[in-house]
């Protein structure tokens, strides 16, 4: 299975700290952010990645990460995505690298304490469709939410303003080859982006969509609140680690 880290777009609401960098660029703790999400890749065993960059700092992603050395790669692939459309846009950019291989797609501003590793292991067990990983949160008007009955998965709205669980759709996303043509079918948004939401609802309309839970913690950086929750959560779980060598 191949691997896509997207980290494009213009962390507008992290302004003026993303005016003259990337939000990926931006410091969690003691890595530059983009470091965590090729982490969890490498950890549950991807080694073939793509980084999907955008902005006017995409040359410094390629002066930091070169060839993924130090992640233990011997190479590393990257993209340009031109502006802002979509999650679901940048996702787009990944059809010649896949080349018709599963991908595990993760969102570069997601950090967790754990691994994704049991979910890509049931991914690949599965005969196709898509599986997406989902966490307990107090505060899901600010994700894509899933509604879930009995064991199965309904539908995933995007940020609603009365959550129908408090169930959110995390930024990592298992897809089969197929993913690409639903992108292709997809329409701009109220906020004019083509949304990963409507492929994740596309394959659950497929009856297609399996689910597993996250397990530790999780959290994005997007937002100046969520970015200083990720520098703590990251400190005390390198503070505990530390404590316990
Ligand atoms: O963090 C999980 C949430 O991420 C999900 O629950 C939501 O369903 C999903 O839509 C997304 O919500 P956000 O509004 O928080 O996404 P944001 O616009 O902050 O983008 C998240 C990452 O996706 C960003 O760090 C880089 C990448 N991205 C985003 C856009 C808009 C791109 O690569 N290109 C883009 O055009």
């Amino acid at each position: 299975m191949k691997g896509v880290v997207l980290a494009g777009g213009t962390g507008s609401r992290l302004f003026p700290l993303t005016k003259i960098t990337n939000k990926h660029l931006l410091p969690i703790y003691d890595k530059p952010m983009i470091y965590y999400p090729i982490q969890t890749l490498v950890d549950a065993g991807i080694r073939d990645i793509l980084v999907v960059t955008g902005g006017r700092n995409a040359g410094d992603f390629l002066r930091l990460l070169a060839n993924g050395k130090e992640f233990g790669l011997t190479h590393l692939d990257f993209t340009y995505q031109e502006g802002e459309g979509g999650i679901a846009e940048a996702l787009s950019l990944a059809e010649h690298f896949a080349d018709g291989e599963r991908i595990c797609v993760v969102l570069g501003d997601n950090i967790i304490e754990g691994s994704i590793e049991e979910a890509v292991e049931a991914f690949r067990a599965q005969p196709g469709g898509a599986r997406i990983l989902l966490k307990e949160v107090e505060d899901a008007e600010r994700f894509g939410v899933a509604e879930i009955v009995g064991d199965k998965i309904i539908g995933i709205e995007e940020k609603p303003k009365q959550p129908k669980s408090n169930l959110a759709v995390t930024g990592f996303y298992l897809y089969d080859e197929h993913v690409f043509e639903k992108v292709k079918g997809l329409k701009r948004s109220e906020r004019g982006e083509l949304e990963i939401t409507d492929v994740n609802n596309s394959y659950i309309a497929d009856g297609t969509m399996a689910f597993s839970y996250l397990k530790g913690w999780w959290t994005d950086a997007g937002t100046f609140e969520s970015l200083l929750r990720a520098n703590n959560l990251v400190a005390e779980t390198k503070g505990k680690t530390e404590s316990d060598d």
